[in-house]
C-alpha cells in the first residue's frame, strides 16, 4: 500500500520520566495508537548534546535550567514511525505546560510542573530530521512488523 504521509519522528522520555519509572507507560501508549519503533535507547546526555537540541531556545530565560535538567539523568530517545506520526505524538503529548494539558494526554495525565514535563516530540517535519540524525546517527531499524501485515 503506498503510504505517502508515513513519517519518522525523534521521541524523549526525559529524566524525570524516567526516574519515576513511565518509559514503558509512556512507549506503550505509542505503541497502542500504532506507531511503531523503530530504535531506542537510554542517553546519559552531556552538555553538548543538549546545547544542540534545543539550540533554538539558547535566548531564552529557561535555557540553562533546561539544559541541567535534561543532563541530570539519562533519558530514553526513541525513534517512532508512522501516518503522520509527527503531529499525533505531539497530539498525544498535550500542551507544553502539563498544567493546561488537557486530561488523557501524556503531559495532561502524568505532569505537573512545566520544568518536568514528562516527554518531548519533534515539532516539525525539519526539528525530526534534525533531530533524529542529532540522536540517532547510528540510523533506525528497517523491518517488517508482521503482526499487522494483513492490513497491508
Ligand atoms: S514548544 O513545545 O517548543 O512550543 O514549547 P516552548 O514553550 O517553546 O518550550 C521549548 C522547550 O523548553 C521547555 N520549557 C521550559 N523548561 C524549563 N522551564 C521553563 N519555564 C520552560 N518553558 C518551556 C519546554 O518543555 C520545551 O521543551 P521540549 O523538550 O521541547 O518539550
Amino acid at each position: 500500500m503506498e503510504d505517502m504521509a508515513r513519517e519518522q519522528t525523534f521521541v524523549m522520555v526525559k529524566p524525570d520520566g524516567v526516574q519515576r519509572g513511565l518509559v514503558g507507560e509512556i512507549v506503550a501508549r505509542f505503541e497502542r495508537k500504532g506507531l511503531k519503533l523503530v530504535a531506542a535507547k537510554l542517553v546519559q546526555v552531556s552538555k553538548e548534546l543538549a546545547e544542540a537540541h534545543y539550540a533554538e531556545h539558547r535566548e531564552r530565560p529557561f535555557f540553562g535550567e533546561l539544559v541541567q535538567f535534561i543532563t541530570s539523568s539519562p533519558v530514553f530517545a526513541m525513534i517512532l514511525e508512522g501516518e503522520n506520526a509527527i503531529a499525533v505524538v505531539r497530539a498525544m503529548m498535550g500542551k507544553t505546560n502539563p498544567a493546561e494539558a488537557a486530561p488523557g494526554t501524556i503531559r495532561g495525565d502524568l505532569g505537573l510542573t512545566i520544568g518536568m514535563n514528562v516527554v518531548h516530540g519533534s515539532d516539525s517535519p525539519e526539528s525530526a530530521k534534525r533531530e533524529i540524525e542529532l540522536w540517532f546517527p547510528e540510523g533506525a531499524l528497517t523491518y517488517d512488523r508482521t503482526v499487522d501485515a494483513w492490513l497491508a
